[in-house]
Order: structure tokens, then sequence, then C-alpha cells
């Protein structure tokens, strides 16, 4: 096992340029399905969900190549409707296949994703989509089989914007005849994204980052070249990072259009943050001042994947203040590894009440979740003395050699082999 070894109470100072993003580009991955011709993805992000989630299409028979910065994936040998169960448990966004290869094949087996720490992750809403474009689906014993035979464009109303199910019913109906409109559709930037790239390939979807999208199926999807976003999320855990060590952060090539609700709770908290085209220059306080709420919602609202950092934050800022978790039923599962390092939280549910302390002290803790993991290593920094996070591995799933990232910004942090 790989763990994280921190020694804290450097301040962080410097400029990183924001890889692309997990979220945009694990869909994108799933809808070069959508064609037989090459796709070149550019400035993919290097990260092991992402390395999955190749290995899941050339399981499917895709090709696919790394050629410096660039991955050349090509579906036109796709032969497997059926997707390869270790792999689609290994990683949860392999639910995401589910739209192209019935676009491809008319038919698509796959076991259920399974949930993970931070909650059940129920695929209703995925189903109940596909459903509505005439899709047959029957489930056994945890496999799902779906016959596309009868799909058709149609209108699709989600009970709540799921992001993967808006991103699944995209792809399943961007070959269909006829217009699909997606009602309460997810927001989020990383749909726009799959919107670029559908269309970059010759489709014609409209209204993506808006409640209502339209797809006007098209006869077929040609090949393109195509750059994911930067990561949002990636680019607010680094600027927390400056926040919580009283530093000076700047961050190039950064989706700062879509990080108004970090960027609002950052300034809440006493940092000044400034937006220049894709630069977010931060500077923060020697000491954070609590906000009294932070709610997650979906987008626009405040990112649920940014709420366990901005608790760390929490941890050590004067005053007190509430995170109310909307989105994910488990995911305060790191206030008690917080707890250990000296923090003061209370949990009741989707509820945290945090009193701020004036300092961490450094602990032996264990990453749960990808996100929580990027949490503890943000505390270690801020902590006095060392602080071990285990299974480094799970922050591996989302960030890009994020020791490296910490080390170009002054932190004293290190990744070392360590029993299990
Ligand atoms: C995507 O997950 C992201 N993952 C998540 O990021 C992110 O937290 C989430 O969107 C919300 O923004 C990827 O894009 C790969 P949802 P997804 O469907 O699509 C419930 C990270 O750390 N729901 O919008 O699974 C669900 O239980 C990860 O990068 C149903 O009830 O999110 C949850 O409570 C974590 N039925 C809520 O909706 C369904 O069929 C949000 O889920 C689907 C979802």
């Amino acid at each position: 096992m790989e763990s994280f070894v921190v020694q804290g109470g450097k301040r962080l100072e410097g400029t990183l340029r924001v890889d692309g993003a997990k979220n945009a580009a694990l869909p994108i991955l799933a809808a070069c399905v959508l064609t037989e011709e090459d796709v070149t993805l550019h400035r993919m992000p290097d990260i092991t969900d992402v390395r999955r989630m190749e290995e899941i299409l050339q399981m499917l028979g895709c090709r696919v190549e790394r050629r410096g910065w660039d991955t050349i994936v090509s579906g036109m040998d796709v032969s497997s409707f059926e997707m390869p169960d270790q792999l689609s448990k290994q990683i949860r966004s392999s639910i995401f296949m589910l739209g192209p290869i019935l676009s491809r094949f008319r038919r698509a087996t796959v076991t259920y994703p399974g949930g993970c720490e931070i909650g059940l992750r129920p695929i209703d809403l995925h189903l109940s989509g596909l459903r509505a474009l005439g899709v047959v689906i029957r489930e056994e014993g945890g496999v799902i089989q779906c016959d596309g035979r009868g799909m058709h464009a149609g209108e699709v109303h989600f009970d709540y914007p799921s992001v993967g199910a808006t991103e699944n019913v995209m792809m399943a109906a961007a070959c269909l005849p006829g217009v699909t409109t997606i009602h309460n559709a997810a927001r989020e930037p990383e749909i726009v994204d799959l919107m670029g790239f559908i269309n970059a390939m010759g489709g014609r979807v409209a209204g993506a980052g808006c409640a209502t999208i339209t797809i006007e199926g098209v006869k077929r999807l040609h090949g393109c070249a195509y750059t994911p976003m930067p990561d949002r999320i990636v680019a607010g855990t680094l600027l927390a990072a400056g926040a919580i060590t009283g530093g000076e952060i700047t961050l190039t090539n950064a989706p700062s259009g879509d990080m108004h609700a970090i960027n609002a709770k950052l300034r809440e908290m006493g940092c000044a943050v400034r937006e220049e085209g894709d630069c977010i220059y931060l500077r923060a306080p020697a000491r954070l001042t609590a906000f009294p709420l932070l709610q997650t919602q979906p987008h626009p609202g405040f990112p649920t994947d940014m709420q366990v950092q901005m608790l760390a934050l929490l941890c050590v800022s004067e005053g007190t203040g509430v995170i109310v978790e909307n989105v994910f039923e488990n995911r305060f599962t790191h206030a008690g590894d917080l707890n250990r390092m000296g923090a003061r939280i209370l949990c009741s549910g989707r509820t945290a009440v945090v009193r701020g302390v004036e300092g961490l002290c450094g602990a032996h803790v264990t990453a749960r979740d990808l996100r929580g993991g990027a949490a503890l290593v943000l505390a270690g920094l801020k902590a006095q003395g060392e602080t071990q996070i285990d299974h480094a591995a799970l922050v591996d799933r989302g960030y890009e050699r994020f020791e490296d990232q910490l080390r170009q910004l002054g932190a004293q942090i290190c990744r070392i082999q360590t029993q299990e």
C-alpha cells in the first residue's frame, strides 16, 4: 500500500497548471464508442480512473493508444456489447458505457456498478431515462440486460438532475432519428463538455448547461480531435491548499467560469480570489474565517466534490460553521480522522457542525474515498508535525501525482510504501 507523509506548517505559494477534468474525460472516453473512426483526445488526465476506463474500452474491442500528450481511441473494432464484470465493479463510471453501447449495438449487458464509500449510488434514473427511449430492460441478479431494438427519440424527465443519467441519455440519443429532449437535466460543466465533444463528432446537441437539453439524432458520428475541459475540483482543491496554509496560489488553465460557488466560499473565508481569463489568483489570510453555512447542491450550487476539502478548511477557521451535504448520503466519513488531528466536528446525518481550532496535530489517518483522502492531505499541510495518510491510491483516482503538485508549491510531502 502507498501512503502520503506530510510535514505540516509550510506556507504554500507558486503557480500550477490545471489538468484535464476526470468527470469530463470519463464520459468522453465512453462516447468514443459512438463512432468507428479514430478520436484524438489531447491532454487527458493521467489518473487511475481514466486508465481503468481505457481498459474497459479495450476489453470491448477498442484500440487505445497514448502518444505523448495525446490519447488515440479507435472504436472501429468494438465487437462486444457485454461490459466486463470485474472492471465495471472497479469503476462506477462504467455505467456511462450503457448509452454508447446501446447506440452502437441496440443491446447491452452490464452489471450493477455497486455503491461506494459516499453512498449507495443507485442507477434507477439511468434506467428510467433509457426506458423513455424505448429500451427494454431486464434486471436479474445484479445483471442488467438492455434490448434497444425498439429505441426511439423521446421525452425524458429526470426526477433528480443526475449527472451520469443525463450523460447516458445524451449518448444513447445522439444517433436516434428525431429529437430527444431531456427535462430537469443536470447542468454540470462536464455535461457541456460532453455536448462539445459529441458535436465535434458531428452530433447535434443543444442546451447543455441548462435544465433542458435537446439531442437531434444524426445518421452517424465521425472521428475528431478534442481537449477535455480543465478539472474544477482539482483546481478548487489546490486553491484550498493555498487557503489552509495562509499561502498565495496562482492557477493557469483553470475553468474559472465554472468555479463561482467555490471561489465565493473561499472569499467568504477571507481569501482574496481574482479571476483573469483562465487564471485564478488566491491570497489567503493568516487565519481563515468560518463561513456560517455551506450547502452542497447540483450545479451551479456548491459542488459536493469540494465539500470535504472545505470541511478541512473550516476545522482551522475562526468561528463555527455548518455544512449540509444534500447530494450524497455518506460524505462525512473523514470527520473522525480530522477529529483525531484535533478538529472539533459534530456530525448528524447530512449535517456537520465545526468549531474552528487554532491548529491541528499530525496523526496517522486513512483515506476512505477520493476527495476525503485529498482533504486529509490538506489537513496535514496545516497540522503541526507529521501526518501519514494511508491508501494514497484512492487519491490517485482523481489527482495526477498530487504530492508532486503540492511539492511544486513548497509543501513537504512524499509518498512511501507501507504495510496494509
Ligand atoms: C457524478 O457522479 C460525478 N462522477 C461525481 O464525482 C459527482 O459527485 C456527482 O456527479 C455529482 O456532481 C463522475 O462524473 C464520474 P449523480 P454521478 O448521478 O453521475 C442520486 C468524484 O469525486 N442518483 O448526479 O454518479 C445519487 O445517489 C465523483 O469525482 C439516484 O438516486 O452523480 C446521488 O445521491 C464522486 N439515481 C445523486 O443522485 C440515479 O440513477 C447525485 O448523483 C443516479 C443518481
